[in-house]
């Protein structure tokens, strides 16, 4: 017999697993708004901490954007990018997060007046403390591009002060209209300082962002590219070449990029051999941290423990640790799934034949 519901949710929940996606301007819940909001004298267009929940219902990707970019004017000092980081690495840890690759959008900062240092300082100081929660963390820092690539190149030209303190960039914010192709010089800059390439696309965007991220902007990982498997050819390019997919099941259901969990894609993008992961993307707005977006797509999906298991190892491999790091979180991984399911195909149970480690004995 396999393991109960409630077992496979515990272990969703607790599984070892690397957040590639998530946005801290996404962390902030209401509770920790309301509380910058009076420490700052910033006036909010909600009266309660209920009633900014009530409001968070979206009909598409843009009507969450003027919602994330207004809250995050409660944002202004040092302190509140560390109380912002903090909160969210303690958030993480509870729900098996070991390691995590975070977005922060600078020009959201900035534009306001808030120097970038300021943003760089308070996260920095709150990775740092988070290491003591057993969760290691990177920054990745994003490009908006609803606004010109002039922009971006003033952003990253002011960020190199700062370069040890982040190890990739990315690309986020509205989508559809504002294709990659727009953004390959500074990406090319950016490749040129040693910087890691991500970028969001195939979330509300057609297939060809999703190729043009790769071919045009040099992408290592694609953000959500969910839409990937609306062309045949470029399902079978990912698949051959592993390109890491961090999907966000929870953010795709209140985007409407699908109806509901339960027509999720997560499990067609297995099926196709695609290194899909999952996470959070904007935790605060869309109902759950990494291991609730495990536990929910699980159950909606059916997904099994060497299912689960799978997606955890795929956020490691597809994580920018490196090697040895990575095979200290899969071997977790095993271990974790082992205390659920007993030996793994390969272990030697009993009158078993060898096979590869990793996968459920039949
Ligand atoms: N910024 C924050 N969340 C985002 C998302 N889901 N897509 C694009 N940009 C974002
Ligand atoms: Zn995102």
């Amino acid at each position: 017999m396999g393991p109960s519901q409630a077992d496979l949710r515990a272990f969703a929940l607790d599984v070892p697993k690397a957040e590639l996606h998530v946005h801290i301007e996404g962390t902030l819940e209401p509770e920790l708004m309301f509380e910058l909001a009076r420490r700052n004298d910033v006036a909010l267009p909600y009266r309660t901490v209920d009633e900014a929940r009530a409001a968070y219902r979206f009909t598409d990707l843009q009507s969450f954007l003027d919602v994330y970019y207004r809250s995050c004017g409660v944002l202004l000092t040092e302190s509140d990018f560390y109380d912002l980081g903090r909160a969210y690495l303690e958030r993480a840890a509870a729900q098996g997060v070991r390691h995590a690759e975070i977005f922060f959008d600078p020009q959201t900062h900035t534009d306001r007046g808030v120097p970038l240092g300021t943003v760089m300082a308070g996260l920095r100081r709150a990775l740092d403390d988070g290491a003591s929660l057993g969760t290691s963390a990177q920054l990745i820092l994003c490009f908006l591009r609803h606004l010109p690539e002039e922009r971006a190149q003033a952003t990253l030209s002011q960020a190199l002060a700062y370069r040890e303190d982040f190890v990739g960039v990315g690309l986020d914010s509205s989508e559809v209209g504002f294709p990659p192709s727009g953004f390959a010089r500074v990406f090319a800059r950016a490749r040129a300082e040693g910087l890691h390439v991500v970028a969001h696309a195939g979330e509300e965007g057609p297939p060809d962002y999703i190729w043009q991220a790769l071919d045009l902007l040099g992408a290592e990982r694609i953000d959500h590219g969910v839409r990937c498997l609306e062309d045949d050819g470029l399902v079978r390019h990912l698949a051959a070449q592993q390109v890491p997919l961090t999907v966000c099941p929870l953010s795709n259901v209140r985007l409407r990029v699908v109806d509901s969990l339960a027509d999720h894609p997560l499990g067609v993008l297995l099926d196709h051999g695609l290194l899909a992961s999952v996470h959070s993307d904007d935790p605060a707005y869309f109902g759950g941290y990494a291991g609730d977006n495990y536990a929910d797509a699980a159950a909606a999906l059916d997904l099994d423990a060497a299912a689960v298991a799978r997606l955890a190892r795929n956020s490691f491999t597809g994580s920018f640790l490196e090697r040895a790091a990575v095979q200290r979180h899969l071997e977790d991984v095993d271990a974790s799934l082992r205390r659920l399911t007993g030996p793994l195909v390969g272990e030697g149970g009993p009158g078993e034949a060898p096979g590869a480690p990793g996968t459920l004995r039949p």
